[in-house]
Parts: C-alpha cells; structure tokens; sequence
C-alpha cells in the first residue's frame, strides 16, 4: 500500500481528530516531509484535509470521497477489506463482479464504483449512476450453508431487508420495501437491487450468485433524468448527508457478508414484511410477459412470494414481476 493510503487510513481512523503530522510519521516509519507529500496528493484527490498548528492534520467532515480506507473504521470483520475493490467508473459492478465469478473469484469478492456507464437494473432496464451520488456494489456470492445457493430470491429479501437496517442503523430514516425489492424513502425509490445467478447444468445447483445493490444516496446536482425525475429519491435528498457513502457502504457490507450466519428465514421475512408498504393496499400487478392485473395485495408466503387477491375472488402467489399502488 503507498503512504498515501497509510496516510489516508490513519486520518479516517481518527474520527475526526487532529493526528500530529510527526505521529504519522513514526507511525508509518517515514518521514514528515513524506507525510506532507502525501497530504498534498490527497487533497490533489479532492480530499479536505485541515492543516492545525500545535495539532496536525484532521479530516474536515464534509469528505465524501469512496475509499476502502473510509470504510475501515466501520467493517466489523477488518479483514474483508482484502476482497473489495473499488473503481471510479466502471460499466456495471454487476457485470465486472460476473467476469470475475466465472474466473473463480471466492466468495465475498466485493466490487464498488463510484460510478457506472451502463448500470443495469431488471428488466434490462438501465440505472443512473451518477459521480459522487450514490453507491453502486455488487458481492459475488457462493453460500453452502441452509441450502441457500438455490434460492437467491431468498438473498434479495435477505439483502432488502439489510439495505434498510444499514439505513436505519447509521441515520434516523425508516425506508420501506416495495416488493420485491426495491427501497423506497418518503415515497420515492431510493435503492434497487439485482441478483443474477448461474446454475451448474449438470447438478443443478447455483455456483455463484452476483447481488449487485444501487443506492441514491444524494440527488445530483442537475436532478435526475426526465424519465426518473418522478420516482426517484435519495437517502439524503433535502439536507446535507450526515454519514459519509463509506460508513452506509460498510454497514451494508457487514450485514450482507453475515447473511449465512444470521440467516433465520423467519426472522428475515418477519423483518422484510414489517417494512413492505403495499399489504393490504390495491396494487397493479405487471407480470414478467408484460401483462397486467389490478389486485389486493393480501401477505407475502416465507419463500418472499407476493400473495394477492384478484378483483374475480382468485388468490394468486407471484414468485416475480412487479406491483405498483393504485391511487
Ligand atoms: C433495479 O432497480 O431494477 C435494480 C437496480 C440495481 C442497480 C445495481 S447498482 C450496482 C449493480 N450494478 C448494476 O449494473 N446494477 C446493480
């Protein structure tokens, strides 16, 4: 790792702290002057680093820049940070961490971006992943407990529900879940989530499964696009964030990477249907062929299926598609 990042992992470290410019040094076994130069790149990096006489260096609070070193001080296992690599732009984290599956990457193989050309979301539909907004990650996962592999819809409920207790654990927001998976905050969709996996032709079996998470944590500048203008939203979307991307990226990491050990199906579909704001609410329901029904959306079954009442009296369970509320 280059004195940079050393630098830069000590500075995040310190929580916002002033650390002497001369205990980096010793700590790192440099010198001060490689300290300095070292400052100096990473406020050429856009980092806002306070320079305070008597005191040393500090982090002002209002960085926001992705950086494995930014994450550090949240991950609860420190050693994950080895699997995570962290990308300007990238074309789709989803499509890299596929790449990289197919290669063999072990499990807990993280890719973030800062941003995506050609981010993806279901349906071939695209996702804006604008600079500095948001936090687009995707895990390459290969569960072998619970028989977990074979039921990826299960991971995305899992990850639904872990996307809003990282939310609500770090600020006092309390998003919901629209089925099936995405998060929404004072009505607008703030997170969606994507999971594709690959089956082994021969067994049968999932060999991996891609869960690629996009969360708008703040609107961008310019707005979103004409198309979303309406339906997207953010996590921070009227006042100035009062986390950074890094600590929100973190908190999500540790739950999703817990999922075998904290897996309880019961306990996970409980947690998922206390946050789904469409049970009991009339919905149209738009099937993966494209075709539509209006309908009540009655409960949801243990596997994360949607069960719903036609208008004819015929009680439906959708396994896939889409539910919007009917006003
Ligand atoms: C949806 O809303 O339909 C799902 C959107 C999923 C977006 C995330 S961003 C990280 C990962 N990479 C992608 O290309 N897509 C997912």
């Amino acid at each position: 790792m280059s004195t940079k990042k050393y630098v830069l992992e000590l500075l995040e470290n310190q929580g916002g702290k002033s650390i002497s410019g001369e205990h980096i040094a010793k700590q790192l076994g440099v010198t001060r002057n490689a300290v300095w130069k070292a400052v100096k790149e990473l406020e050429r990096d856009g980092y806002k680093i306070e320079a305070i006489t008597n005191k040393g260096y500090r982090l002002s609070d209002d960085n926001d820049i992705l950086s494995v070193q930014g994450m550090l001080p949240f991950l609860s296992n420190k050693k994950i940070s080895q699997n995570i690599t962290l990308t300007p732009s990238l074309e789709s984290t989803n499509t890299t961490a596929k790449e990289l599956a197919i290669a063999g990457a072990g499990h807990g193989t993280i890719i973030v971006a800062d941003s995506q050309s050609a981010g993806r979301g279901r349906y071939n539909r695209s996702f804006y992943s604008p600079p500095g907004q948001g936090i687009y990650i995707s895990f390459v996962l290969r569960p072998s407990k619970h028989n977990l592999a074979n039921h990826p819809t299960l991971i995305t409920s899992y990850a639904a529900v872990s996307v809003c207790q990282a939310i609500e654990a770090t600020t006092k927001k309390k998003p919901k879940i629209k089925w099936v998976n995405d998060i929404f905050l004072d009505g607008k969709k703030i997170c969606g989530i994507l999971t594709e996996a690959i089956t082994d032709f021969e067994t049968g079996n999932m060999q991996w499964i891609v869960l690629g998470i996009g969360i708008n944590f703040t609107i961008p500048a310019s707005g979103f696009p004409k198309e979303i203008e309406n339906t997207a939203g953010a996590v921070f979307s009227k006042k100035k964030p009062t986390i950074t991307r890094n600590h929100l990226t973190a908190e999500l990491i540790n739950r999703i990477l817990d999922f075998e050990e904290a897996w309880d199906r019961d306990n996970i579909f409980g947690q998922y249907k206390e946050r789904l704001f469409i049970l009991g609410e009339r919905v149209t329901v738009t099937e993966s062929n494209g075709a539509f029904f209006d309908a009540v959306a009655m409960d949801i079954d243990n596997t994360g299926r949607l069960i719903v009442k036609k208008d004819n009296g015929e009680i439906i369970l959708l396994s896939a598609g889409e539910v919007s509320l009917k006003l």
